[in-house]
């Protein structure tokens, strides 16, 4: 079944949501502030003292500045925070951001959310750009995201797998209805972090990672006033959020001393070649000047975050936007009668290729960003969202709820970093035989 070519050539929807992912963190990067002062292209008009705030109104993030762009051009400026910002809405002022200029632009602004969430900018997605930056990229690229390492985990990822189909082959059995969200979500998160800390997700109960999640995305993806004048830091606290910005980030930070603390214990008994992801960190630790343990906590964070949320949320679009246009989904599941009675065991992960479509060459689709901060886990991304989705669409037929048509399944989208599903897809599934069909 050659599921994941289909997907990359004729679901263009799928690559809109991935460049959706993408939009809100490349609008984060930020301009190196040199001696020089900037020459800025211009805007909207805008207010005085709350400069272009009021432009946003109540739509997502992204949904504005692409309104706003339309009216005032591909380069605008805006006052949303102390720092201008630029917003850059063409694949020609892309590449210009970041190609030719990616060494000015490769540091994200140090926005209080980020701050928080990253323990004071000591990660590798939001740390400046720099030495240590490139130091801990590197360590995540060998532990983590080289091509001998996704081989090596190939197994946690087939044993993952193969669990949730089991679980929605019980739910189909019983005819009630599978919540792709929440499985989609809690599948990709095992995934990650049976690789990286070398355990499921287990937090001994008193978090939910849907809910730990939501307060994250909440949370960096907030405006805060803080963030435009410290004079106006009252307003945040005032608001609530501040105060939700601290709960997202006592419950990530709980989780990372936990899984610090468990690791810790065991290092001792080990040899060198032994060890999970953290392991590895904590080794480097110890031999390198200057790594802190925020460092250490803010590329757990990195990972948890990064690998969780990201590829469920590309799965959970994609089925959704199959389930509203059955043609697609029928073009997508045709291949699966031509393994009958073949001896042959599915194997999704043959198809792992690189897609030139995601590869951002022409600037048009940059779903996993260009430049020097690219996302360092585009393979393991890729690869985790093609196996989680031919697996659903090989061993089940989907369909809607009883009661349900095709135009009830909502495609709004929920205000975050990531952009996800506002509300949870839930829908039915059966048993696909290949011998029957
Ligand atoms: C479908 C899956 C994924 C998508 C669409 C995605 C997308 C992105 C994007 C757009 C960026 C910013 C790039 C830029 O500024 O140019 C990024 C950065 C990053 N991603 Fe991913 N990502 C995915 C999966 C993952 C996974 C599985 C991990 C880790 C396990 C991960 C870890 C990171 C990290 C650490 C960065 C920061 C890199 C830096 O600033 O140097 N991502 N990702
Ligand atoms: C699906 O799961 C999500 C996340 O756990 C939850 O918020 C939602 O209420 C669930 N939906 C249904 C219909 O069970
Ligand atoms: C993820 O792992 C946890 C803990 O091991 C387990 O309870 C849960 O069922 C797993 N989720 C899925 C979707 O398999
Ligand atoms: C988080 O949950 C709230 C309330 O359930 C919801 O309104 C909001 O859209 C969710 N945010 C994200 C990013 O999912």
């Amino acid at each position: 079944m050659a599921v994941p070519p289909l997907l990359l050539s004729s679901l263009p929807s799928l690559l809109v949501v991935l460049a959706l992912l993408s939009s809100l963190l490349l609008a984060g990067r930020k301009a190196r502030r040199g001696s020089a002062t900037w020459k800025l292209p211009t805007g909207p008009a805008k207010l005085p003292v709350i400069g272009h705030l009021h432009l946003l109104g109540s739509s997502l993030l992204h949904r504005s500045l692409w309104e706003l762009s339309k009216k005032h051009g591909p380069l605008m400026h805006l006052k949303l925070r102390r720092d201008p910002v630029v917003v850059v809405s063409s694949p020609e002022m892309a590449k210009e951001v970041l190609k030719t200029h990616d060494l000015e632009c490769c540091s994200r602004p140090s926005l209080l959310s980020y701050s928080k969430i990253s323990y004071g900018l000591s990660d590798v997605a939001f740390i400046p750009y720099g030495e240590r930056w490139r130091q801990l990229r590197k360590f995540c690229t060998v532990v983590l995201f080289s091509t001998r390492k996704i081989n090596s985990f190939r197994d946690i990822r087939k044993e993952e797998t193969e669990r949730v189909t089991k679980l929605i082959c019980s739910q189909a059995r019983a005819s009630t209805m599978v919540n792709l969200s929440e499985l989609l979500l809690s599948l990709s998160c095992n995934m990650t972090c049976r690789a990286a800390f070398g355990s499921g997700f287990d937090d001994g109960g008193d978090i939910q990672l849907h809910d730990m999640l939501n307060e994250t995305q909440e949370a960096l993806s907030g405006l805060f006033l803080s963030d435009y004048s410290p004079l106006l830091g009252w307003v945040d606290r005032l608001s609530g959020m501040r105060s939700r910005l601290e709960r997202a980030y006592l419950k990530l930070d709980s989780i990372d001393q936990r899984r610090i603390y468990y690791h810790q214990a065991r290092l001792r008994q080990q040899s060198k070649e032994d060890g999970d992801v953290l392991d590895a960190l904590l080794r480097m630790q110890k031999d390198e000047e200057g790594l802190t343990k925020d460092h250490i906590k803010g590329v757990l964070t990195n990972i948890f975050i990064g690998g969780t949320d990201t590829s469920s949320a590309t799965v959970e679009w994609a089925m959704a936007e199959l389930i509203r246009q059955p043609e697609l989904m029928k073009r997508a599941q045709d291949e699966r009668s031509q393994f009958v009675g073949e001896p042959h065991v599915f194997d999704p992960e043959r198809f792992m290729h690189d897609s030139k479509e995601a590869d951002g060459q022409d600037f048009k689709l940059i779903p996993f960003g260009v430049g020097r901060r690219i996302c360092p886990a585009k393979n393991l991304g890729m690869l985790m969202v093609e196996l989680v989705l031919a697996n659903l669409l090989y061993s089940f037929d989907w369909h809607l709820p009883p009661g349900m048509v095709k135009e009830d399944i909502s495609m709004e989208e929920a205000r975050g970093v990531n952009v996800h599903r506002e509300y949870a897809l839930c829908l039915m599934a059966t048993k696909y035989d290949a011998s029957t069909a």
